[in-house]
């Protein structure tokens, strides 16, 4: 297949482009800055600058590109500061996730374009009632939390736009696997504390598992929704001290959800007590996906070892240990 990847320099596309090539696929790989094209022609996709925001440019590109699939990895998340207000960080990506889908479903409609794939979001999403692990057809937090308003009702109209196109909506968990992970600074420098009990739940996926599944995905027919995550959908009590070693960083800090509350928002508090983690069944059934990587516990392990992240982590609990 000719396969049209929307974002291929991001964390997810630098990693499906390899995937893509060694299964037999050809790729035009997408980035935003032009800065990224000699990184994805090394990577053996046909290189192209575009701008989602601009669909006329979008129409041209998917139209000259000839593809026999579409897949959207388009976010705008690298280098983004993080704060109490989640909405505003994901402004940007929000914007992608409505006008820039919008923008790719018409291309590809006008293309003829059958196979459409697109990364979605599986925690945080689901309503906090019932069990710690959610289905793809569980319900929806129908009150999100302030601060996340508009995020979560981009990720909606994401998942019901390009189902409503026939397309596959992957729901991914938080990646893992990469220098750049978001989660690596802060909890090397224990800014990640665990609030109240630590009861809420994350699905995590590695980068390369992410990668196969959105391969096998495109062989799918659709209109269908996965989660691909991880067998071990976990609270943050358990998994934040297993990352936090595997960094190299000291035990995390605990916050009462008072304090949590004051300093980090709403989000933070609903993040680390009453969020829901997702079951991967449907994706391994349908899919026959199986992550290389089973469990963040010794994910975390392996991604990190060896890495400069690792050895950064440790130099700086050594001096905090020192009292320097
Ligand atoms: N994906 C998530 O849900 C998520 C959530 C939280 C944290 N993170 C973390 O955030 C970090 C950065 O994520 P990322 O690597 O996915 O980076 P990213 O900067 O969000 O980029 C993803 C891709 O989208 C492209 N892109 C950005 N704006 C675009 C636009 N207007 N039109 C077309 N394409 C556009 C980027 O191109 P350029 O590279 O040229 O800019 C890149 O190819 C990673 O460490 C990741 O783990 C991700």
């Amino acid at each position: 297949m000719r396969v049209f990847v929307a974002g291929a320099s991001g964390a997810i596309g630098t990693r499906l482009v390899p995937h893509l090539i060694e299964s037999g696929h050809e790729v035009i790989g997408t980035a935003r800055s032009s800065a990224n094209i000699e990184r994805l022609r090394a990577l053996g996709a046909e290189p192209l600058v575009l701008d989602l925001l601009d669909p006329r440019a979008v129409g041209r590109a998917v139209r000259e590109a000839e593809p026999d699939a579409v897949v959207h990895q388009a976010t705008a998340l690298a280098d983004v500061r993080f704060s109490r207000n989640l909405d505003r960080a994901f402004e940007q990506t929000n914007r992608l996730r409505r006008r820039g889908t919008d923008a790719l479903l018409a291309a590809a409609r006008e293309a003829g374009v059958r196979r459409f794939v697109a990364q979605s979001f599986a925690n945080f999403r689901y309503a906090r009632v019932g069990g710690p692990v959610k289905r793809e057809d569980d319900p929806l937090d129908p009150a999100p939390v302030p601060g996340m308003r508009l995020t979560a009702a981009a990720m909606t109209y994401l998942d019901e736009a390009v189902l409503a196109a026939g397309g596959v909506v992957l729901r991914y968990g938080s990646f893992y696997g990469a220098d750049s992970d978001g989660l690596i600074e802060p909890v090397r420098k224990r800014r990640f504390p665990i609030v109240g009990s630590g009861d809420g739940v994350s699905s995590f996926v590695h980068l390369d598992d992410a990668a196969a599944a959105t391969v096998l995905a495109l062989e799918h027919d659709g209109p269908a929704l996965y989660h691909v995550v991880d067998d071990e959908p976990a609270p943050v009590r358990e998994w934040l001290p297993v990352l936090a070693a595997a960094l190299g960083a000291k035990p995390p800090r605990r916050y009462p959800i008072r304090l949590a509350r004051l300093f980090a928002g709403e989000g933070a508090v609903m993040m680390g007590t009453t969020a829901r983690g997702a079951g991967n069944e449907k994706a391994k059934r349908e899919l026959g996906w199986a992550p290389r990587h089973p469990s963040w516990r010794d994910g975390f392990a392996a991604a990190y070892a060896r890495t400069e992240v690792a050895a950064a982590g440790t130099a700086a609990a050594a001096i905090q240990g020192s009292g320097a």
